[in-house]
């Protein structure tokens, strides 16, 4: 089976590196086909731990070739830091590509992310301050700087006077802010285009190559479901593609070359930045989650917000996705509680929603209705069979299953790389 989707099931964090881990050796390449270095992920190899923000995790797995797609933006110069922290510590990192059509986040992109965030005040999104939003709507506006535009001055010239044409207006006449400098840009943009020259590929070009020669590529989603730009909980959501099929646009296959879609999620939910989460905790439950779980995020230190399962938010995460398989995440950290409450469906105003809400407003108004399971006291993190699992961690997982819209393949029961319950061949 050689295109694996790997995608977030709730809004991020749910620990893509354990399903990354079960592929194992098979996988040849690792593409990642959206976002940027709002990501943040740890990787832990042996005694060395690793946090990656904008390289794809293959990166750190040797004879895998790391890709970075046509989807996503590029900060170059914390490209460059990931690439030196990783040399510096002996990783080989000449295999990597970086697609010529991704779009680059300059200095204004973060400038104008956080100026913007400040602006809408009380409505911000509670972005990771990045660039990732002004760069896409760059994008999407036709003023974008591709990577390509840094091997040519004259073009990168022209097309850095277009981004900021009216972005200096703004930037000056309503958040009061000094004009940026074409020539400042051009500078900061040209000092890495040698370096960057040799990364750069044709890379729809040697994705579908090596799909032809049956390779095994795996299309890792930045950000998760219910972050995507159509399909999360939209305005607090990311600016790109994070479901399924961004790994169709973002990378350069074809819809009908993907043979599987995995997605992953916690065993409880967790949220960062702003937005609606029907199942939040406020009181010590939550903050019990967040401590056990460790719910800090890696990029930005905030702490996550916590709450229980929503079946609701996994069934439409299968649907949206087209998932084959679930990886269910961190189960060790539910041990302990007497009782686990999921929520099954949504009262809204008086009215059942079993499904998610078609209405924005409907959603921030839903109030979970639970059913409510039994806990365990074992400690699962030595587990690698189900039949390893205290009864009620089992009927917990039992009842996941049941109303999540998609088989569950994998459980994990520990922070470490072994410490995971295989149960359906992910490659399969
Ligand atoms: P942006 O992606 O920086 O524009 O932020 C938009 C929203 O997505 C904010 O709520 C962020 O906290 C959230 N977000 C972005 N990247 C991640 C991630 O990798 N994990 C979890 N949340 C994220
Ligand atoms: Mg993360």
């Amino acid at each position: 089976m050689p295109a694996v989707v790997l995608v977030g099931a709730q809004w991020g964090d749910e620990g893509k590196g354990k399903a990354t881990d079960l592929l194992g050796s098979r996988v040849d390449y690792v593409v990642k086909f959206n976002g940027g270095n709002n990501a943040g992920h740890t990787v832990v190899i042996g005694d060395e731990k690793y946090a990656l923000h904008l390289l794809p995790s293959g990166i750190l797995s040797p004879g895998v070739i790391p890709v970075i797609g046509n989807g996503v933006v590029v900060d170059i110069e914390v490209l460059f830091q990931e690439l030196e922290m990783l040399s510096s510590r002996g990783v080989d990192v000449s295999k990597l590509l970086v697609s010529s059509q991704a779009h680059v986040i300059a200095s204004f992109h973060r400038t104008l992310d956080k100026v913007t965030e400040r602006f809408l005040g009380q409505r911000r999104i509670g972005t990771t301050g990045r660039g990732i939003g002004p760069s896409y709507a760059d994008k999407i506006n036709r003023v974008g700087i591709r990577i390509a535009d840094l091997f040519d001055p004259k073009i990168l010239r022209a097309k850095i006077e277009g981004s900021l044409d009216q972005k200096n207006h703004l930037l000056v006449k309503v958040y009061n802010r000094r004009a940026v400098e074409v020539d400042a840009v051009l500078e900061e943009l040209l000092a890495y285009a040698d370096r960057l020259r040799p990364m750069v590929a044709n890379t729809p070009l040697v994705l579908n190559n090596a799909l032809d020669e049956g390779k095994t590529l795996l299309f890792e989603a930045g950000q998760a479901t219910m972050l995507d730009i159509d399909h999360g909980t939209y305005p607090f959501v990311t600016s790109s593609s994070a479901t399924a099929g961004g790994a169709v646009i973002g990378s350069g296959i074809g819809p009908t070359r993907i043979d599987s879609v995995i997605g992953v999620i916690k065993a409880y939910t967790t949220r960062v930045g702003e937005g609606p989460f029907p199942t939040e905790l406020f009181d010590e439950t939550g903050v019990y989650l967040q401590t056990k779980g460790g719910e800090v995020g890696v990029t930005t230190g905030r702490a996550r917000r916590c709450g229980w399962y929503d079946a609701v938010i996994a069934r439409y995460a299968s649907r949206i996705n087209g998932l084959t398989d679930l990886v269910v995440t961190k189960l060790d950290v539910l041990t302990g509680l007497e009782k686990i409450p999921v929520c099954v469906a949504y009262n809204v105003d008086g009215q059942r929603f079993d499904e998610m809400p078609d209405n924005q407003s409907d959603f921030h108004h839903a109030v979970p209705i639970y059913d409510e399971l039994p806990g365990w006291e074992e400690d699962i993190s030595a587990a690698r069979t189900l039949a390893d699992l205290p009864a009620n961690a089992r009927s917990y997982m039992q009842f996941l299953e049941d109303i999540s819209g998609c088989r569950i393949s994998a459980i994990g029961v520990g922070p470490a790389r072994n410490e995971i319950i295989p149960i359906h061949n992910l490659l399969s």
